[in-house]
């Protein structure tokens, strides 16, 4: 009997992978989304819903939760960051009514994060028993972590994914760094010493799924790659991959003027994450080292 997952955000960038990666292994999609069902084709593997009513006769294994308002969508305004925060804690509400109201308890429900949860930190390493700096990404990643775990009482198990940089050729910022970077615009971004802590796309449907099967998982996995950079040297492994040297930087007073709040959350700053957790889970990484991963996709 191929099992039941239910993926919100299931049309995005890293939803869209994962269900096409399910499926592939027999898992039956379910998507829950926002977005006119009659411009999107059921099949028999991947079904399309726009409202969990009529969800609730299914035998469901597992839950995803990765919907959520876009980071990049406009410049961050008092009212657009209360909407990035809102869109992912309503939504796992919602879930969490729902879940808790089913015939049979969820084997699995995994709840998506960021590593911006750790906010800014400099050179030191961190894992999932690492604390956090406090600013806006923690704000919005505890905020989702804690209405994931308000399900913590039930059998089943939760698993909170706190998501690195998603590196693939069709979403997440890598397409938007090509153009440049093929110009060789590309240099680093104000100081370059920043951590990127990035993780290619096909290990992170992977991960996903490892988490589904392995029945021991359970708690917080930070999905990042084992070997995080600098962001000068990742624009100039980048450089190096494409022929063009990364020779101009966008220095940090210009990336604040065209990207306000943004670009000093999330690309002037980071986090030197490290995935402990998946590791001690026995979880292998196809793309371990950038540059490979950056071959594959550049
Ligand atoms: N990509 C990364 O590098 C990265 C890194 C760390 C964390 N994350 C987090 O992981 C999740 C998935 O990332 P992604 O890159 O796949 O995102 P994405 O491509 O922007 O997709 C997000 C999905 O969320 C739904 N959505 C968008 N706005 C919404 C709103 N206002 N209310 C409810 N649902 C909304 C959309 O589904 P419908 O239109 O079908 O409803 C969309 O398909 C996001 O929450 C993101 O913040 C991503």
């Amino acid at each position: 009997m191929p099992k039941n997952i239910l993926i919100t955000g299931g049309t995005g960038f890293i939803g869209g992978h994962l269900s096409q990666h399910l499926v592939d292994s027999g898992y039956h999609v379910t998507i829950l989304t926002r977005s006119d069902l009659s411009e999107r084709a059921n099949s028999d593997q991947i079904k399309f819903a726009s409202s969990l009513d009529s969800l609730a006769n299914i035998d469901w294994y597992g839950v995803i939760n990765l919907a959520g308002e876009p980071l990049d969508k406009s410049r961050w305004s008092d009212e657009q960051k209360a909407q990035i925060i809102d869109s992912r804690v309503s939504m796992t509400l919602r879930l969490n009514t729902w879940i808790r109201d089913l015939p049979k308890p969820l084997e699995v429900y995994i709840s998506g994060s960021a590593i911006g949860w750790y906010g800014h930190w400099q050179d030191e390493f961190l894992d999932e028993a690492s604390t956090y700096h406090a600013g806006f990404s923690h704000q919005l990643c505890e905020a989702w972590e804690s209405a994931a775990n308000e399900l913590a009482d039930l059998e089943t198990r939760i698993c909170t994914v706190r998501i690195g940089i998603v590196l693939g050729a069709d979403g997440g910022p890598l397409p938007a760094m090509l153009l440049p970077a093929k110009l060789g615009l590309g240099g680093p971004m104000g100081s370059g010493d920043q951590w990127w802590s990035w993780v290619h796309i096909v290990d992170a449907v992977r991960c996903f799924e490892m988490l589904l099967d392995n029945s021991l998982a359970r708690g917080v996995f930070n999905l990042t790659a084992p070997a995080p950079v600098p962001q000068g040297q990742f624009a100039r492994i980048l450089g190096k991959q494409l022929n063009r040297p990364a020779v101009l930087p966008l220095p940090g007073f210009m990336a604040k003027l065209m990207l306000g709040e943004f670009a000093e959350e999330v690309l002037l700053n980071g986090q030197r994450v490290l995935p402990k957790n998946l590791t001690a889970a026995g979880f292998t990484f196809n793309y371990p080292e950038l540059a490979d991963a950056l071959r594959d996709l550049a």
